[in-house]
């Protein structure tokens, strides 16, 4: 059952990041990527972002898949004669200082939301940009999960297994699409876009919930 959870999770990463990369296309109006370097923050080993990326663009010039964790290299199978791998942790400078400034997009889906400090990983993600380079970040801000926890702990039957174990709430109301566009534009960037759109995951079992 965890299994069939986990490639549940799988396949919706690879869907939203699909998504993603159109929307982008589509609100940045890309078309002809041959002169342009792409860098994927949190790539993750399914390298979901990169294979959307190629699908949809496979002229690109280069693109750059930088996750924080080496491993991640090591068990993905995906290869592409324009992918460089790039083991470097978005909030901390000196991992990706070689590529400051030479960056004409960089795109990072179903990340940020594990990032705690992410005034500064977004100052990170502004000096590796060039000049008039475009950014698009795809992660949560919001979840029913802490509040219906927080209900389950107050029912007699679950506060004894809750109680102290409630996790910390990583998605505070106040932080939704307003706060992360004037956090970016503070930092320095322009004509930014922010929107928040509620989705709806259905687990088809419980088993595949508790997985
Ligand atoms: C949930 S996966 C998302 C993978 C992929 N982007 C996708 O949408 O399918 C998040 C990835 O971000 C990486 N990550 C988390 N924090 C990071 C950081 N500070 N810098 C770089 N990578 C990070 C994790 O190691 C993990 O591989």
């Amino acid at each position: 059952m965890a299994q069939s959870s986990l490639s549940l999770q799988t396949t919706e990463l690879h869907i939203s990041s699909t998504q993603f990369v159109k929307w982008c296309a589509k609100e940045f109006q890309w078309k002809d990527l041959s002169e342009d370097v792409i860098m994927d923050i949190g790539c993750g080993v399914e390298m979901n972002c990169c294979k959307a990326v190629l699908t949809q663009f496979p002229d690109v010039r280069a693109l750059i898949a930088v996750d924080k964790e080496s491993t991640v290299f090591e068990q993905a199978h995906f290869r592409d004669k324009e992918l460089i791998s790039c083991v470097g942790n978005i909030l901390e400078r000196d991992s990706l200082k070689m590529h400051e400034g030479k960056m004409n997009k960089i795109i990072s889906t179903n990340t940020f939301h594990h990032i705690d400090d992410k005034e500064m990983a977004f100052r990170n993600v502004y000096r590796l940009l060039k000049p008039g380079g475009e950014a698009g970040f795809l992660f949560v801000v919001n979840s029913w999960l802490y509040e219906f926890l927080t209900d389950l702990s107050e029912l007699p039957k679950y506060s004894a297994i809750l109680k102290g174990a409630l996790p910390e709430n990583l998605y505070p109301p106040d932080h939704g699409n307003q706060y992360y566009k004037e956090m970016l534009e503070k930092i320095g960037f322009k004509d930014v876009r922010a929107f928040e759109e509620e989705q709806r995951f259905c687990f088809p079992t419980d088993e595949c919930f508790k997985g």
